[in-house]
């Protein structure tokens, strides 16, 4: 490591696969303080009120009379403290809860990071893409890493860059990341400094009476103070216990207001929001660009799964899929069990896992088993992949949660990166595992050579816009409250559609019976003269999803066959076919896609509908009577 002229980190547009990174996602905590105080006390007690959201390790460094300690742990946050064991001076320090998106949990991988001189540490929310390439380079140059993570590449860089100008480093360090980030670094150089920045994953600064505080969220400083400044992209800041400076991407110096937080600490853990769930449908743009992040090479329009490339030779060489989960996990399923009929040309059965395990399926090593699982520890689930690999079948699983029995059991993992979902109901878990689908179903196409060049860029280009989309259908939120609060008056509610608008009346009846308690039927559309047709009188509430442009006339057939009992029709259909209005009594329309995507984007109006129904019914929609978040019992 020279001083004098720094050399530069290679550039280049490539972006390493994140699959195999020991990151952590945007819903890791990060507490820093600089101050009066003891710095270990303010940390310990910020990253407590982060709690809830779960996460797998944790770790605190602080600075006293130029010396540094840096304690971390896999593991809860009083593992950390016996650790500490009350032995940790300093009045400025960053502490971090690390929820791995990959890579193992362990003490090695948990935040702080520090450099090779241990003159920086840094905490990091988010993702570095380039950080292989930057690991190679910071090694060729002498730097010797600790951890398998991304981060651990932000206080070399910063070492690597720092010629006594702390901005100045930072400014460098940001010009040479690509991704996601939330950091903050404290540096032995600058023992009262704390710098931060920040690039698509939140990070509040909190100003108190000669102390003042760095977090990843409200909850963690709001028992200090309420005034904060909310940093935007691109933006950077150098903090003292006297002085918070902000600056823009161009190293200017900003004149940011401070805001006053009148929210409580329970509002303030769900962002404002009155329920976790609704906060959870608004992440979704957000968790969608997680789960492609690094999957993409849009340069050469392809899907890239490092997961997969163990198993590459035995995926051309499958028969048949098994696609096993429950409840909206298997709902999910049937989505995949469309794309990859479609796309992989390759026959897929959807089975609940409580029947599948019981039923003596049809197992041979050229079946493929998916099992999907947002928690990972859903018992039927994982008595199906038990049962799926005593036939020596290949278990690939998509799941949210790393380090989950699923995914320690499967043999190659595909995780969503939703970030934890407090809701029972599930909402970005659930769009997620949609998004793993798709890019699992181009992979298979690719390697088994069932699509063609053209075809597969025109859906990546379309796989890339849902993030926006799926914001554009957030946007009317205000119509899907209107729309409930009819919905709310009626004791039951029929779904229908013809194929993957079918897949989604099941998710959307589920969602509506799971936690508005009205009773709720999903059918597929043409099924309807075969027996239901029965119920349908006037007035009852039919929603139509009329998404699939192949089946669109078939579908209206049928939404005719309700209006002619007089039911009343709510459609949601792409923005080009709203001349659907003169069939139906409402329309909502979605932005339109390739109908491929429609799942995607009309999962969220559903979703509103249930939750604005049971918040008008008064129900509990974060807890659900007799409903766990995780069913780990048979
Ligand atoms: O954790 P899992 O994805 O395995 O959970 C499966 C189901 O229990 C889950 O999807 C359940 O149906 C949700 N409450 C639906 O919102």
């Amino acid at each position: 490591m020279g001083v004098g002229v720094r050399s530069s980190p290679p550039t280049s547009n490539f972006s390493p696969p994140t699959s195999q990174l020991g990151g952590c996602d945007y819903m890791c905590g990060i507490v820093g303080y600089t101050g009066k105080n003891s710095a270990y006390r303010v940390v310990i007690e910020g990253l407590k009120k982060l709690e809830y959201r779960g996460y797998d390790s944790a770790g605190i460094a602080t600075l006293s009379n130029g010396a540094a300690n840096l304690i971390k742990t896999k593991g809860r946050l009083e593992a950390l403290e016996r650790k500490i064991n009350g032995n940790l001076v300093g009045k400025i320090g960053i502490g971090h809860t690390r929820w791995a998106t990959h890579g193992r949990p362990s003490d090695e991988n948990s935040h702080p990071h520090a450099c090779c001189s241990s003159d920086f540490f840094v905490v990091h929310n988010g993702i570095i893409e380039n950080y292989l390439e930057l690991k190679n380079w910071l090694q060729a140059e002498g730097h010797i890493f600790k951890s398998e993570t991304d981060t651990e590449v932000l206080p070399h860089l910063v070492e690597h860059f720092y010629q006594g100008d702390f901005l100045a480093t930072l400014d460098e360090v940001m010009s040479k990341v690509v991704g996601s980030y939330a950091l903050v670094i404290m540096s032995r150089k600058h023992p009262e400094v704390l710098a931060c920045a920040r690039q698509d994953s939140p990070l509040v600064i909190g100003c108190g009476e000669g102390e003042n505080f760095i977090a990843s969220d409200i909850p963690a400083i709001l028992n200090y103070t309420r005034r904060v400044i909310f940093l935007e992209n691109g933006e950077k800041a150098l903090i003292t216990p006297r002085e918070v400076k902000t600056y823009n991407s161009s190293g200017e110096i900003l004149s940011r207001k401070i805001e006053e937080v009148t929210w409580d600490v329970q509002a303030a853990e769900m962002d404002g929001y009155p329920h976790f769930m609704l906060k959870e449908i608004h992440e979704q743009p957000r968790a969608i660009k997680e789960t492609l992040r690094g999957r993409i090479d849009s340069s050469f329009g392809k899907v890239i799964l490092p997961e997969l490339e163990n198993c590459l030779a035995d995926l051309k060489e499958i028969e048949k899929i098994y696609i096993v989960a429950c409840g909206t996990a298997s709902y999910a399923g049937q989505v995949g069990k469309h794309l990859l009929e479609d796309l992989a040309r390759l026959p897929v059965e959807v089975d609940l896992a409580s029947e599948f395990r019981y039923r003596n399926p049809l197992l041979t090593k050229k079946t493929l088993v998916l099992v999907i699982s947002q928690s990972g520890e859903t018992a039927d689930t994982l008595a199906a992949l038990r049962l799926a690999r005593s036939f020596n079948c290949r278990v690939v699983a998509i799941t949210n949660v790393v380090g989950s029995s699923v995914a320690r059991e499967a043999d190659n993992v595909i995780f969503t990166r939703a970030g934890p979902e407090i809701a029972v109901a599930s909402t970005k878990a659930y769009i997620t595992q949609l998004i793993a689908l798709y890019l699992l179903s181009f992979f298979l196409a690719e390697i088994r050579d069932t699509i063609g060049i053209a075809q597969k860029e025109s859906l990546i280009t379309g796989l890339l816009k849902l993030p926006s989309l799926v914001a554009e259908v957030l946007l009317k939120e205000k119509e899907t409250e209107t729309l409930a609060e009819e919905i709310s008056s009626h004791r039951s509610v029929f779904f229908i559609g013809r194929g993957l608008d079918h897949a989604m009346a099941m998710e959307g009846a589920l969602k509506l019976k799971e936690i508005s308690y009205i009773h709720a039927e999903a059918y597929a559309a043409g099924e309807l003269k075969h027996g239901t047709l029965a119920l349908i009188t006037k007035n009852v509430p039919v929603i139509a999803l009329v998404t699939q442009k192949n089946i669109y006339d078939k579908t209206l057939s049928n939404i005719k066959e309700v209006k002619a009992r007089d039911a009343t029709v709510l459609a949601l259909v792409y923005k080009e076919k709203k001349e659907i209005i003169k069939e139906v009594d409402k329309v909502f329309t979605l932005p339109n896609s390739h109908p491929i995507f429609s799942p995607v984007l009309s999962v969220v109006p559903l979703q509103l509908l249930a939750y604005y129904a049971a918040v008008k019914l008064g129900c509990d929609v974060d807890k659900p009577r007799n409903l766990a978040k995780s069913v780990t019992v048979e």
